[in-house]
């Protein structure tokens, strides 16, 4: 159990920069391992997620150095992968497991994936269907871990992706490097596009078109080992852009945050809802990247619906404290994606901000929150619920309530963000 810091009475103050982008860094090792040559990736997300990348792309035959937050991965081409002689742990990460589905479906051996609890409770089904009309073999357990891919000639598909995820058409773009023609993929709506980037900068062949939907992708490249620094996570910046919005007095700087459009949701949500934040951007070749300075200001309320979550997916719990502290009703609706992530996010967000006396009523698909009702502590003890991102909220939740909470589950902030608690700390 974690005691966690109640209010500060100056704010927060200081300047910070964050660890390296989560999407970034497994997609970074996954590259890495199927180009010729040499990857360096610096600024690596070292937490629990990224070093299940790491292991499994070590067990598959790629040899992988790390030194601190510096990554080398000796590629070993797209066909060059080794059947490995023990199942892969992909531990809670859901993005390993989605990707290297797709990866694996094309190699010419048989895998088995599994995971811990909370993983293997999340549906594999969205990756093993679209997987299976390029011609993948894929046994899931019921729709879940563990899942044995066997590893098949793969054929070019024309598919309309069902579920806005950037984790399922990942998984499919990497099939389709391994397809005998090219493949073209249709998305509902535009989610994070960090593969596609990526895939380009190693040198394969991917373009999306005006409509910003329709993805084509040429196979059997050969992509060419990189040298990248991984940007500053936007998801992790944005418990300190939430937390200095909130409490009073604050200012604070976060250095090269990741500013991709397909993850800046929450940047455009708390700028619309009267947050006072400045965005200095650094010239790039590659991801845009910044510097974020956030004052501390007075917050109206806000609707959001289906189109824009894919922008602010991973960030939906620090819209709903935002929303808990705006000067009337917010609703966040279209966000059923919520509840299939590392545990039912919208279930235990519900359950934990009651615990603080937050004015909030479930949806199916979200909540409705009025922020005008005062809080107050009904229930001092607080879940993770396993959750990494559902821990952090409630650390910063913690930060507007003058008595001291506990938060049970304290340690999944590895999985994301193992240093969350101690950054924070810095800026108090
Ligand atoms: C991710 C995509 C998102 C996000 C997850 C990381 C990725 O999942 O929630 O944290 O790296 O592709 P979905 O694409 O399934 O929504």
């Amino acid at each position: 159990m974690k005691t966690l810091k109640s209010r500060p009475k100056q704010g927060l103050h200081g300047e910070l920069t964050v660890p390296g982008d989560k999407s970034i860094s497994h997609r970074g090792i996954m590259l890495g391992a199927i180009s010729e040559g040499t990857t360096t990736l610096t600024h690596f997300l070292t937490s629990a997620d990224c070093l299940s990348t790491l292991a499994a792309f070590q067990q598959l035959g790629v040899p992988i150095q790390r030194e601190g937050t510096t990554v080398t991965v000796h590629g070993v081409g797209l066909h060059g992968l080794k059947a490995s002689t023990a199942k892969l742990d992909m531990g809670n990460s859901g993005t390993t497991t989605r990707l290297i589905m797709g990866l694996l479906a094309g190699q010419p051996f048989n895998t088995t994936l599994v995971g811990d609890a909370s993983l293997s409770k999340r549906p594999m089904k969205r990756v093993s269907e679209p997987l299976a009309t390029m011609g993948a073999d894929i046994t899931t357990t019921a729709g879940h871990l563990p899942v044995t891919v066997k590893g098949q000639k793969l054929h070019a598909v024309n598919y309309q992706l069902k579920v806005a995820s950037a984790q399922v058409k990942s998984a499919m773009i990497l099939a389709a490097l391994q397809a005998d023609e090219p493949t073209t993929l249709v998305e509902k709506l535009p989610t994070r596009d960090h593969t596609e980037r990526m895939l380009t900068a190693f040198g394969g062949e991917i373009s999306t078109a005006a409509d910003g939907l329709t993805i084509t992708i040429q196979p059997q490249p050969h992509l060419k080992g990189q040298t990248m620094t991984v940007p500053g996570d936007m998801s992790s910046a944005a418990f300190f852009m939430t937390a200095a919005s909130l409490v009073a007095d604050s200012n604070i700087t976060l250095k090269d945050v990741g500013l991709n459009k397909t993850r800046t949701g929450l940047l455009e949500i708390l700028k619309a809802m009267g947050g006072d934040i400045t965005v200095v951007a650094e010239p790039t070749t590659g991801e845009p990247i910044g510097d974020l300075t956030i004052k501390s200001a007075d917050l109206q309320p806000i609707n959001i619906g289906k189109a824009q979550i894919p922008a602010v997916i991973d960030e939906l719990p620090l819209v709903a404290l935002l929303a808990a502290k705006a000067n009337g009703i917010s609703r966040i609706m279209g966000a059923e994606e919520l509840r299939v992530k590392e545990t039912d996010r919208i279930s235990a967000i519900v359950t934990e901000f009651k615990k603080l006396g937050i004015a909030i009523e479930e949806l199916p698909d979200g909540f409705v929150i009025d922020g005008r009702q005062p809080w107050h502590v009904v229930d001092p003890v607080l879940d993770a619920h396993d959750d990494h991102r559902i821990g952090m909220v409630l650390g910063i939740a913690a930060l507007l309530i003058d008595q001291p909470l506990q938060l049970k589950g304290a340690d999944s902030v590895r999985i994301s963000y193992p240093e969350f608690f101690d950054d924070l700390d810095k800026l108090l």
